[in-house]
């Protein structure tokens, strides 16, 4: 899959890791920013791996900020963007198969990077299950599209 990755200044230093990780993993990796530690601030990074995922330049993203909330909260104005902040791996595996989330995010505060790894391979390995959850999915689809124009 081609990983659309950024993060704010607060998770700039697990992002070359994480990126790292995935490529292994044999997945193909575009970095979206910020390439310095200078302070930022977080909703430009989600809303531009949002983009990427939304506009097709991007199978799915990663975000990384000082807890993954604010990031994730951000990516998830985006129509169409289902982002999930995790900090173990059980919910990022749920969340691709009952949830079909298309961004992961994670806090650099909260977790460390062997842990964030295994959230990562388990979100990276998990698939849709459709069914029932897909009708839900698409219920939340109506939702966006009642509220976001
Ligand atoms: C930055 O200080 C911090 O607020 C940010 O990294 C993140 O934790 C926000 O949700």
């Amino acid at each position: 899959m081609r990983i659309a990755i950024a993060s704010d200044h607060v998770g700039l230093e697990l992002k070359p890791l994480i990126s790292a990780y995935v490529e292994e993993l044999g997945h193909e990796v575009s970095d979206y920013g910020p390439q310095s530690t200078e302070r930022t601030d977080y909703p430009k990074y989600g809303k531009v791996v949002a983009e990427a995922v939304v506009q097709g330049e991007a199978d799915a993203g990663i975000l990384i900020c000082g807890t993954g909330v604010g990031i994730s909260i951000s990516a998830n104005k985006v129509k169409g963007i289902r982002a999930v902040v995790c900090s173990e791996p059980y919910t990022a595996q749920l969340s691709k198969q009952h949830n079909n989330t298309n961004v992961l995010a994670f806090g650099s505060r909260v977790i460390g990077s062997e842990l964030a790894k295994m959230i990562v391979k388990s979100w990276l390995e998990a698939e849709f299950e459709g069914g029932r959850h897909g009708d839900r999915v698409a219920m939340i689809a109506d939702i966006e599209a009642h509220y976001l124009c």
